[in-house]
């Protein structure tokens, strides 16, 4: 029998993640689970986030999934470690691109849209002083913005108002490089490129994701499935399928599941 991928993320934000990874890998079987009861994750504690993720983590390799990818940068910075040392399958986890943000930027500097909770994590601080070197790391906090994606829409007066907030300062420091630290905010690329100059080089980490998960499986022999995609949450499921259908594109079958 084929075992799935599994997949989560506090919302539908990590659809953007399963995207890439049903394009790279479109025999594999996914199980997509949506906390979006939880929604969002970007501004609650640390150790709720730590403990959400592993009781997921835990619940899915329940179900039997041979590999788990964390389509969530706020709960990578606040559980990776833990998920990894939690579960016996391989554990693939996505941070904000600020590794080839600092080697594309030629200005010098580059912004940085994520969650408050990402932005003030260590694992974060981290990854900058490690890589930021000599350019100028602008670090933008969105409140609110992947919450409003997800239950307002991505064309929301909402959204374009965060937008407008939260895409400004970066432009004025003169950022040619932009990482997409969320999950959700490819949902909103168009919007946020339309707020930046002509050139301005957007990175999201969807692709990059994709190819690890791949090599992971080859190499320990992992690969095969039926194509299959499951999709479960922890919300009203009748509303995750509506919001699914708006964002993907296409009607998802999306059953309640109660961790
Ligand atoms: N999509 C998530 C991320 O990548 C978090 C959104 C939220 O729940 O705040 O960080």
């Amino acid at each position: 029998m084929h075992q799935s991928i599994g997949v989560f993320d506090s919302g539908l934000g990590g659809l953007t993640v399963l995207a890439a990874l049903r394009n790279r890998l479109p025999g594999e079987d996914f199980i997509y689970f949506a906390d979006t009861h939880y929604l969002p994750y970007g501004d609650r504690p640390e150790s709720f986030i730590r403990a959400r993720s592993l009781q997921i983590a835990s619940a899915l390799v329940e179900r039997g999934v041979k590999a788990l990818v964390v389509a969530c940068n706020t709960a990578t910075a606040a559980a990776a470690e833990q998920i990894r040392a939690h579960v016996p399958v391989p554990v693939i986890a996505l941070e904000p691109a600020v590794k080839p943000a600092v080697t594309l930027t030629r200005t010098g500097v580059v912004g940085v849209l994520a969650t408050t909770r990402t932005l003030g994590s260590q694992r974060y601080q981290r990854l900058v002083e490690t890589h930021g070197g000599a350019v100028k790391v602008m670090s933008q906090p969105c409140p609110g913005l992947a919450e409003a994606i997800e239950t307002l829409g991505p064309d929301s007066p909402r959204v374009e108002s965060l937008l407008d907030e939260y895409v400004a300062p970066l432009a004025q420091v003169g950022a040619d490089v932009v990482v997409l630290g969320c999950t959700h905010y490819p949902w909103v690329r168009a919007g946020i490129a339309a707020r930046l100059p002509e050139g301005v080089t957007i990175v999201d980490t969807g692709e990059a994701v994709a190819k690890q998960v791949e090599r992971r499986l080859t190499s320990e022999s992992h690969l095969g499935g039926l194509g299959r995609l499951h999709m479960v949450t922890s919300g009203n499921p009748t509303q995750v399928r509506e919001t699914a259908a708006r964002l993907w594109g296409a009607a998802l079958h999306v059953e309640s599941w109660s961790i």
